[in-house]
């Protein structure tokens, strides 16, 4: 399959024009690559089986694995799911935004498309080019993340071209993604109360500005016992891990900079906060230290995050050390998504 990349750096007439051949697309039941504000989506017609069933094959994924759809605006989710006082709560503070809400779904979104379960997932994005994309196109867009099963998410076009090229019509590139980790997923309970099912950058006490109770999934932090169902499909499949043992040093930042220089281990990679690089470089070679951002700035970290486990993917290092992030704020989705990549393994450097 031939892909056409096309480059959007804003929303004037002539990307509009190409916005609506990706739209036609959509329409016709082909797949476009869009980014979004969390990170690049692999978009289908959410109403078409046909290109849910094209979207899976393309990204390599188990089809009981279910795809969020997008909508233009928080009130489009009227036509796909029963929507409750709670998600308008929800959807006034976050939506547009990296948000995803679970409800019970209607029979407009075909089984496929929610991997045969009885929810459906909806989210309603911020980046004005998924937006545009979207409401040309006059239907919701199922998307999963637009990398290929078991590798990071993709956060730039060069990460979604070099995955994804040949099997999807449409490549939009639109420069990297803002926030760079995934929306934060929750399923709606009771009124007033919600389950979190992955934490993203709307981060757990922004929720509770909104709802009374939230909920915090055991797979957000924990590993799944033997026979454990996830309430999340995705929580059960193996996640992304770099092909370097990657192992996560729990302690203070001083604690970190002793426990690299004291080791005598060869090849390693280190993901490090910048304050702490000047120590380091003197320690281990330049090119194997990964710029985590400030320790203060998490959100930096998060938007770093998946570049930089795709960067060390491209050497042979025996193995990656990077800080365990603390589990406040937008901490707690560093944390969700660093403990997967490392399958649990953690150091603890606490005396
Ligand atoms: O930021 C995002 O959410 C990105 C962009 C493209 O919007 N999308 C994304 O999709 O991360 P994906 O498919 O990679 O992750 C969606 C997760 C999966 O783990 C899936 O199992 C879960 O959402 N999910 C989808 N529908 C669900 C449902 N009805 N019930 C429970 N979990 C659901
Ligand atoms: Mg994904």
């Amino acid at each position: 399959m031939d892909t056409k990349i096309i480059k959007i750096n804003a929303l004037d007439d002539k990307s509009v024009r190409e916005l609506e051949y990706a739209a036609k697309i959509i329409k016709s039941g082909g797949l476009v690559v869009f980014p979004t504000e969390t990170v690049y989506g692999l978009g289908g017609d959410a109403e078409r089986e046909g290109s849910v069933k094209k979207i899976y094959a393309a990204k390599g994924r188990p089809s009981d694995n279910p795809l969020i759809i997008h909508v233009a605006d928080a009130e489009s989710a009227e036509k796909y799911a029963y929507t409750t006082e709670t998600y308008y709560r929800l959807a006034k503070q976050f939506m547009p935004g990296p948000i995803t809400v679970i409800m019970p779904s209607k029979d407009t979104v075909p089984l496929a498309t929610r991997g045969g379960l009885d929810t459906v997932a909806v989210r309603c994005p911020q980046n004005p080019i998924a937006r545009r994309l979207i409401s040309l196109s006059g239907t919701a867009i199922a998307a999963p993340s637009a990398n290929l099963s078991g590798t990071p998410s993709p956060t730039s076009a060069s990460h979604v071209i070099h995955d994804m090229t040949g099997r999807v019509d449409v490549i939009i590139d639109g420069g990297e993604c803002d926030i760079g980790i995934e929306s934060t997923i929750v399923k709606l309970d009771g009124e007033g109360s919600v389950t979190l099912l992955r934490p993203g950058k709307i981060t757990v006490d922004e929720l509770l500005s909104v709802v009374d109770e939230v909920k915090i999934a055991d797979a957000v932090t924990d590993e799944l016992k033997d026979g454990e169902i996830a309430e999340s499909p995705g929580m059960k499949y193996k996640h992304y891990a770099p092909k370097a043992e990657l192992m996560l040093l729990d302690g203070e930042r001083r604690e970190f900079v002793s426990f690299i220089k004291e080791s005598s281990e060869e090849n390693i990679a280190v993901i490090a906060y910048s304050e702490d690089i000047p120590e380091l470089s003197g320690i281990i070679p330049k090119e194997n230290i990964y710029d985590f951002g400030s320790y203060l700035d998490k959100s930096m970290q998060a938007q770093r995050l998946f570049d930089i486990l795709r960067r060390t993917d491209r050497v042979n290092y025996s193995r990656i050390y990077a800080p365990l992030p603390e589990r406040t704020g937008i901490g707690l989705a560093l944390y969700n998504r660093m403990i997967r990549a490392a399958a649990h393994k953690i150091l603890n450097l606490r005396r």
